[in-house]
């Protein structure tokens, strides 16, 4: 049998492979990398095509493409969220993507995204912390201990200057790893009983919580004037992390208005809600942070364009390296109209 030809060949970046890259880079320098892809992406996003992800949810989770595309490449992330998966071994969150050519339509790039979503969206959330996070800020509080946190306190390190944590989880054994790992990483951690002793002291608050139903992580009386609130867990229909009443006080920023109104914390408000697009801030139209006691409010949702700028980043990280395979996943006939007489002289 004859062997795929180069243009059938496409990079894939394994799991292994993913975690040698960003081990070899190092994972900090990777997050400061990714969140100036995004920056450089969120300042020209009306090139880019957009629309809500398509979900499809049932009753113990949800499974999400995620497409968009620019003049010259388009990308999906296919990702699945499952709040009660961590109990029979499974994660809560898994992905993998494709980076296409939009002049040819054949894909440049496969990859896993497990890794990597945890790696954007930290990039993301310390990105949009240097844009609205107090002055100052010195200490967060991270609520939710799970698969992302270790991942945001690196990505506020980074890009923020965070070093002190206040970690709280409902489960105590999600705490005690995430403070062995990040007190590894050089953080000074405080390991708090209860969601209301995190926050005391706190200038910024991450919630990272995964429940599928709207729980109050964060209540009303727990938010005080000043702060800068990160909420990445609240983000499918009816999953949401806050109590409304802090969602009033709040200015609230966003990735891209028409999914985050279905998925983020603003579901519980009114249609005509205001928010301030996050796109907008960094291409410096509108203001970010504009009083020292104002709170302010990201509610991520998960936008397909930092999975663009997440899978542009790869692309170009890989090339110089090994840290990928070829995988013979185009079939591709000498004669291109021939696909029939290449798979019966196959035999
Ligand atoms: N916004 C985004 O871009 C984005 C990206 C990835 C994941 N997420 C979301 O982030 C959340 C966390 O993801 P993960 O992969 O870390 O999940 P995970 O299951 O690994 O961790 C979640 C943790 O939250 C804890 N928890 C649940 N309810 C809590 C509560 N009321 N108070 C304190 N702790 C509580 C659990 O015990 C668990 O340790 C999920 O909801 C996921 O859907 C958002």
């Amino acid at each position: 049998m004859s062997q795929p030809s180069e243009l059938a060949l496409v990079p894939f970046v394994s799991v292994a492979n993913m975690m040698r890259l960003v081990m070899s880079l190092g994972p900090e320098q990777v997050l400061a990398d990714l969140a100036r892809y995004i920056e450089d992406d969120f300042r020209r996003w009306p090139e880019f095509d957009k629309t809500p992800r398509v979900a499809s949810h049932s009753r113990d989770g949800v499974i999400e493409l995620m497409p968009t595309a620019d003049a010259e490449n388009y990308g999906f992330k296919y990702v699945n969220g499952h709040p009660k998966n961590t109990h029979s071994g499974y994660q809560t969150v898994t992905a993998f993507g494709v980076l296409s050519s939009v002049a040819t339509g054949y894909p440049i790039l496969l990859t896993e995204m497990t890794i990597l979503t945890a790696l954007r969206t930290a990039a993301t959330s310390g990105l949009v912390g240097r844009y609205l996070a107090p002055e100052g800020a010195e200490v967060m509080a991270m609520i939710g201990n799970g698969a992302q946190c270790e991942f945001q306190a690196l990505a506020f390190r980074v890009l923020c200057g965070i070093n002190r944590l206040r970690l709280h989880d409902i489960d105590p054994a999600a705490t005690a790893k995430a403070a062995r790992n990040l007190r590894a990483q050089g953080f000074e951690v405080v390991e708090c009983a209860s969601a209301q002793t995190a926050v005391e002291g706190a200038q910024i608050i991450t919630t990272c919580t995964a429940d599928k139903q709207n729980a109050t992580v964060l209540s009303d009386n727990m938010v005080g004037a000043g702060v800068h609130i990160n909420a990445i867990g609240g983000d499918c229909p009816g999953k949401t992390e806050l109590q409304c009443d802090i969602l009033s006080r709040a200015s609230v920023f966003v990735e891209y208005p028409p999914q985050t109104r279905i998925e983020g914390e603003i579901q519980q408000m009114p249609e005509d809600f205001p928010v301030t697009e996050l796109w907008q801030v960094m291409l410096g139209a509108v203001p970010g942070r504009t009083d020292p006691r104002q709170i302010t409010l990201f509610d991520s949702v998960g936008f397909a364009i930092e999975d663009f700028s997440a899978l542009r980043y790869v692309h170009d990280a890989i090339k110089d390296g090994d840290c990928y395979e070829l995988l013979d996943i185009l079939a591709d006939p000498d004669d291109p109209r021939d696909l029939f007489g290449m798979l019966t002289r196959s035999a």
